[in-house]
């Protein structure tokens, strides 16, 4: 009798442990489902899209759409930095520093808002601010068409790929964007563990993955594949006059020093961080959160001190760094004279 009761508990341990197992190992899974990005767009083999995308690619490399022909939009986007540009504040045309760093444009077609402050509702919106900005490029719009069209090589692309448009501001925007839209992560260590390979990452890393998902709380708004939930939050860190998405929302008490969620592909290669560069490295970024920033009412729920031990913040940074790929190397092109 008492052994059949001693194996009836131990049966039923048994099952707990399974059943518990398996949610677990089921949690797991789902966890790691959100960080699988989609299957990558398919290859282009329409040669009019492929054509644009090149004179995207080539308006995207020429400094003519600066007011001294000395920038590019790839001198603060350039493919060697992760598309920043390394320095804490982007330097304009006119050696001009300005108030912000220049974003990754990794993965920049998914955002659902863009700039720091989310002032631009889609990518095509941003090429004329820039390029007409006084503190960015500093060319004035009617200018910029007027020295594109003076360059044959231009001209005959936007009669070619579009035939009824030409060379106009849309068009202009349009090429660009098509050519943006082509910036996209490839594939990092951490991927390569999502997918199912063990050894891709190290212990440490996987640890701080649980953390990131968990105690870290860094997931509540670095979420999912693109690690950006594409909103605007203060996570205590911002003082000075740039109060970011609140300048667009006044009366909202969250929205005061809230800046986008930047992506943390590749974060390892773009420091110095944040909108105004004004985080050095990824280890004074976690000393930040862990923390817990400033306390005021504008910041984020999710942000408070986070008690962290030194070991913890390894594995956290450990983490980012799986996120890290080797790039295909980009070709520069030509530009058309
Ligand atoms: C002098 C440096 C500089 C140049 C040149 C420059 N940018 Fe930027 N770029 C920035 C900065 C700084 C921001 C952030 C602006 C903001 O938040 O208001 C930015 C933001 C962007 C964004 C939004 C990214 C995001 O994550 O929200 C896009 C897209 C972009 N730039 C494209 C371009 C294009 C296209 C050109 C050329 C026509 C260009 N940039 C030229 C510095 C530069
Ligand atoms: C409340 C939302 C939120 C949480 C939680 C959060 N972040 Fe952030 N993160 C942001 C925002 C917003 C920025 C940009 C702030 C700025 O530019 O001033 C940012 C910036 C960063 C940057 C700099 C990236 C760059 O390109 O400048 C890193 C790295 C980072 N976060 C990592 C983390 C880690 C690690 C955690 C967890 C410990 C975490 N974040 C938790 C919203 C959040």
């Amino acid at each position: 009798m008492r052994i059949a009761a001693a194996l009836l508990v131990s049966l039923l341990l048994l099952l707990t442990a399974v059943v518990s197992r398996t949610a677990m190992a089921q949690a797991d899974r789902d966890l790691l489902a959100k960080y699988k990005p989609p299957p990558p767009a398919q290859i282009q083999n329409d040669p009019r899209v492929r054509s644009k995308i090149d004179l995207g690619k080539t308006l995207f490399f020429d400094p003519i759409l600066s007011g001294t022909s000395s920038h590019s939009c790839a001198t603060c986007h350039n493919p060697s930095l992760s598309w920043g540009d390394g320095l804490p504040r982007a330097i304009g045309d006119d050696n001009n520093v300005m108030q912000l760093r220049a974003p990754t444009l990794i993965d920049v077609y998914q955002l659902p808002r863009l700039g720091w402050d989310g002032k631009f509702r889609d990518i095509e919106a941003v090429t004329f601010a820039a390029i007409s900005s006084r503190a960015n490029m500093d060319l004035p719009e009617q200018q910029a068409l007027s020295r594109i069209g003076q360059v044959p090589g231009y001209l005959s692309a936007f009669n070619e790929i579009f035939p009824d448009r030409g060379l106009s501001r849309s068009t202009v925007e349009e090429a660009i964007a098509s050519f943006e839209r082509t910036i996209v992560s490839g594939t990092a260590p951490f991927d390569r563990w999502v997918a199912g390979d063990d050894k891709a990452i190290s212990a440490s890393a996987q640890h701080g993955f649980a953390l990131f998902n968990g105690k870290a709380r860094c997931a509540s708004c670095h979420s999912g594949w693109t690690f950006t939930d594409g909103s605007f939050h203060d996570i205590g860190i911002a003082k000075g006059n740039d109060i970011g998405r609140g300048a667009l929302f006044p009366t909202s008490v969250k929205l005061r020093y809230a800046f986008k969620t930047p992506t943390l592909r590749d974060v390892a290669h773009r420091a110095p961080y944040m909108h105004d560069g004004s985080v050095p490295d990824l280890r004074s970024v976690i000393v930040l959160y862990n923390e817990g920033g400033i306390d005021r009412p504008s910041r984020s729920e999710f942000i408070g001190p986070l008690g962290l031990s030194e070991e913890e913040q390894l594995d956290l940074i450990a983490f980012l760094n799986t996120l890290t790929e080797t790039p295909d190397p980009v070709s520069v092109p030509v530009l058309p004279r």
